[in-house]
């Protein structure tokens, strides 16, 4: 059913002074409805204005929804709740990428193209002896993965919905790979191949884990929880990175220059980075006595210190994500016999005492996925640097199927928005002589 050709479209009316003008409005599968503007601007002369796009609908998609009063996220109608504890990643992207739950024929053969496309050119390792060793792994990330479209010419043409889903395939199989490098790199470690035998999250920590000198085993449990962190991560709406690849891509540029300006913004510690700033700020509090004193500066109007991994822009109740990244805390922590962690304790009393402080009741501010992740990471062996990079891992195939699915919309148009200009009104140039 196409939401904007329903017989009962209802309209809203806007009204300046003595002047009114009608659009119509649009009812989704479930959800908010929106009001089309798009010809506000030919029809009133005016622009609307909604810096942050906190209730702005910048597209149509059939890919993820979330309700941030109820706390629920669906991954193409499924909970995220029951992907995670059911599926798996390879699955998750299948489901986010084709629509449906693949048949075991239909998973077979994607876990196959992507396991054989996990390997990436081997000129692209010549990329990271450029770097400082102690560069961030996301600068190195973002460098090579933009760096994909100098390699993958056969599949740039996004035209073409072969290439598109070549170039799709590509991406989601070779962003570990990559990530693995950054990791290597930053330790002075080789780089590990991956080994076509085992599955998408096993072969990432062998990746990263496995040195040539020895047998590697990954942990099952371990890969388990990658996996699961992995599907929690893959799509999220229209959330900064996610809207910055919809623009990006709105150009025409190639899909890899767009999952490049994707991991630029997923960096931002208000977004992806978040886990990062989440883990140092547990251990900057360091002990639960300390609480009191970064709750005060939290609320705060005049600090600009935030508590990392609380809030968020649509959960106004707990983060889905946030309850099954807390769980998964606690089994990694069980697995690599850490019965005491401190900044485990910290983030509990933290989020304890968050959850009961009339400040946080009223704004609605809750754990996200970042509260919890960070010390999970932390406990299964990677840098606090390289959170934000398994962030990027995991959301690539978010990017590229929300990329797809502009490029296939036949509606879609280059994105360029306009502006409330308040700046100086026209003036002469004013030669050197005559400045004061
Ligand atoms: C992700 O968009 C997505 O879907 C993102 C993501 C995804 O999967 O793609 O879910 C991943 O980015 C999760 C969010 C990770 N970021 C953080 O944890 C950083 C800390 N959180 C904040 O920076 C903030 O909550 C945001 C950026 C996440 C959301 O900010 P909004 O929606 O712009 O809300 P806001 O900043 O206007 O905050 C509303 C009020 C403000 O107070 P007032 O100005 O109204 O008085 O709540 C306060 C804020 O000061 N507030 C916080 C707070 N977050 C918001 N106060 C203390 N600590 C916080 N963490």
């Amino acid at each position: 059913m196409d939401a904007k050709t329903g017989s009962n479209i209802k309209t809203a009316t806007l009204s300046v002074g003595d002047q009114s003008w009608s659009f119509p409005v649009y009812e989704g599968t479930v959800g908010p409805s929106v009001i089309d503007i798009s010809k506000l601007y030919g029809q009133t002369g005016m622009f609307t204005y909604d810096p942050g796009f906190t209730s702005t609908a910048s597209c149509e998609s059939k890919i993820t929804y979330i309700d941030g009063e109820e706390g629920v996220l669906l991954y193409r109608g499924y909970p995220i709740e029951q992907l995670a504890e059911r599926g798996d990643f390879l699955e998750t992207c299948y489901l986010l990428l084709y629509g449906d739950l693949p048949n075991a024929a239909q998973k077979q053969d994607f876990v196959k193209r992507v396991t054989y496309h996990t390997m990436v050119h081997e000129q692209m390792s010549r990329f990271f002896q450029g770097f400082r060793r102690d560069a961030h792994p996301m600068a190195i990330m973002t460098g090579c993965v933009g760096a994909l479209s100098a390699f993958y010419h056969d599949s740039t043409d996004i035209s073409d919905p072969h290439q598109r889903m070549v170039a799709s395939i590509r991406m989601i199989a070779k962003m570990p790979t990559l990530a693995a490098m950054a990791y290597k790199y930053s330790v002075g470690q080789p780089f590990m191949y991956p080994k076509n035998n085992l599955d998408y999250s096993s072969n990432f920590l062998q990746m990263c884990f496995a040195v040539p000198c020895e047998e590697y085993k990954p942990n099952p449990v371990l890969a388990r929880a990658m996996d699961r962190i992995f599907i929690l991560h893959a799509d999220h709406e229209q959330n900064a990175s996610t809207s910055t690849v919809r623009l990006a891509g709105s150009s025409g540029a190639n899909p890899f220059a767009c999952i490049a300006a994707g991991c630029a913004s997923l960096w931002g510690p208000a977004h992806g980075g978040a886990n990062e700033a989440a883990l140092k700020m547990l251990a900057e509090i360091g002990t639960p006595d300390r609480i009191p004193e970064f709750i005060k500066r939290a609320k705060d109007p005049k600090d600009p210190f935030r508590l990392m991994g609380f809030g968020h822009r649509v959960y106004k109740n707990y983060d889905p994500r946030a309850k099954i990244m807390q769980r998964t805390c606690h089994e990694v922590l069980q697995e690599v016999g850490i019965t005491h962690d401190p900044l485990l304790e910290v983030a509990m009393e933290l989020e304890r005492v968050a959850l009961n402080d009339e400040y946080f009741i009223e704004k609605k501010l809750y754990p996200n996925v970042d509260y919890y992740s960070g010390i999970t990471l932390k406990a299964m062996g990677f840098p606090t640097s390289m959170f934000t990079v398994l962030f990027a891992v995991a959301r690539t195939v978010g990017w590229i199927a929300q990329w797809k699915e502009m490029i296939e919309d036949p509606s879609q148009k280059i994105g360029r928005p306009r502006q409330l200009y308040t700046g100086a009104t026209r003036r002469d140039y004013v030669p050197m002589e005559s400045r004061k």
